[in-house]
């Protein structure tokens, strides 16, 4: 799966990004979405037991609410702004990068497996609604006035914004619901890193929703909505909020740039490179189990940057520590961003010599990050940084490595990582009858 050639300060690095490979077909268009209901009032009533049982019992003899903005299919200009929700794999991963994102991790608090797979149906149901633009169930007024909306309305009148959701099954799921013997192998649980200052409350998790889009709104009220339909089964455990994109998945783009001032994300794989995702990002049948084929692994870490300290930096210095120059983002000793990086031009500590493939035996990740600022920590600095996403075939030639590798990094006088999580990502939803997990709970499936 990785290079096994290791070239490292022998020569000029190669540079395997392929940019005349056939765009990967991951998100089919998608005439059906938004066509299926999420959970119903009804049923919300049910889950929250909020002696709601007046409008439970009026739910029967009401119609079907629509709405303005609802009642209609998004026309054709409104939903070029919506990204495919079926597909072979999950959007949200090589799909094109969106400018926020409304990451969250949750604890799973039923016991019942019946009542888990039925939320993942609800989840799926209301995430092919929301990521067309549609309201979730039966929208968030109009309905019975004795009973909480199914929307909780905030994302009225606002376009679906290249909304994806992309969900997860972290390590601890599988000592649930009888799943031990489904954990794949690769679902490691990460090791303790050099420097690592982990909070217990921003890490791990059960499962995991990641929701992109181009407006912060669609994003919160996406998980927003998650979280209120598994009132009761999930718990979230942590979030984070994300803005200023700091990797593209679309090389053609201008890179973004993290709150270090460096443009990130210029050797990242691109979604048009379909043969680099097959080798580096999408579990292959044969690496089992079965029901993760056309899936992924993600790594999430909260890494904090002393934002103070490094702006006491000098130029010089910044630049060493990255191998780029601050202005172009052209690696040392060239003259342009998309050059291909001369390692032994760099520091020995340089982050991006120690990050690069040719240094660690050729593992490569696709980065999908976000800048966070999240008030202050008390102490007049900052709590901002890089809400770090990674996503790869398998965490054990992928991230593990490169963050081995990075133990020597210079950048680490600037950084801490407070907080990691990993999670399996299942493959995409196929069709309006499939749903987040299937393969993972259908015993008797061939696929499973
Ligand atoms: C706050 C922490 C970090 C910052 C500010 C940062 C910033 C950067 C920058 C500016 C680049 C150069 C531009 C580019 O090619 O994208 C880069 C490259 C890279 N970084 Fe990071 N990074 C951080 C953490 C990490 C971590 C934790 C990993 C993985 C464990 C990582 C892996 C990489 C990789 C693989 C490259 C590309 C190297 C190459 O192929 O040339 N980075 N990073």
């Amino acid at each position: 799966m990785t290079d096994t050639t290791d070239s490292t300060d022998t020569t000029e690095s190669t540079d395997s990004t392929d940019t005349t490979e056939a765009a990967d077909s991951t998100n089919t268009t998608d005439a059906a979405a938004g066509t299926s209901r999420a959970p119903s009032r009804r049923s919300l009533i049910g889950w929250g037991g909020a002696g709601l049982a007046l409008g439970a019992a009026a739910a029967g003899g009401a119609a079907a609410m629509t709405r303005t903005g609802d009642d209609v299919e998004p026309t054709a200009a409104e939903s070029g702004a919506a990204v495919a929700f079926h597909g072979v794999h999950q959007a949200g991963i090589s799909t094109p990068v969106q400018d926020r994102l409304h990451f969250a991790a949750f604890d799973v608090k039923t016991e019942d497996r019946a009542e888990f797979v039925q939320l993942l149906k609800d989840w799926t149901a209301a995430a092919r609604r929301m990521t067309a633009g549609h309201t979730v169930g039966e929208g968030a007024y109009g309905g019975l006035a004795e009973a909480p909306p199914d929307d909780t309305g905030e994302a009225l009148g606002l376009k679906p914004s290249r909304l994806t959701l992309t969900v997860g099954f972290g390590p601890s799921l599988f000592e649930r619901f009888g799943l031990a013997d489904r954990r794949p192998e690769a679902l490691v649980d990460l090791p303790q890193f050099a420097g690592d200052n982990l909070d217990k409350n921003r890490s791990g998790g059960d499962l995991c929703v990641q929701a992109c889009a181009d407006d912060p709104q669609i994003a919160v009220h996406a998980i927003r909505n998650l979280a209120r339909i598994g009132f009761g089964k999930v718990v979230i455990r942590w979030s984070q909020l994300g803005f200023g994109k700091t990797s593209s998945t679309t090389p053609e783009a201008q890179t973004p740039r993290n709150l270090m001032g460096f443009k990130d994300g210029t050797r990242n794989i691109a979604g048009t490179e379909s043969g680099r995702l097959k080798k580096f990002v999408w579990v292959d049948e044969k690496d089992g189990p079965g029901w993760m084929a056309g899936g992924s692994y993600l790594v999430a870490r909260r890494i904090r940057m002393n934002i103070e300290t490094w702006d006491r930096t000098s130029l010089q210095e910044q630049e060493d520590i990255f191998g780029r120059d601050k202005g172009e983002g052209a690696p040392v000793g060239k003259a342009k961003e998309r050059d291909k990086p001369f390692l032994k031009a760099m520091k020995p500590d340089a982050h991006v010599r120690l990050a690069h493939p040719d240094s660690n035996h050729g593992a490569t990740l696709l980065r999908r990050g976000y800048s966070f600022t999240d008030g202050t920590d008390g102490l007049g600095r900052l709590d901002a940084g890089l809400f770090f996403l990674a996503y790869q075939r398998d965490v054990r030639e992928g991230f593990i490595p490169v963050q081995r590798s990075l133990a020597t990094d210079a950048l680490n006088e600037y950084i801490q990582h407070v907080g990691s999580a990993i999670f399996a990502i299942p493959p995409g939803v196929r069709d309006k009858d499939d749903w987040w997990g299937r393969a993972l709970f259908s015993k008797d499936s061939k696929e499973a």
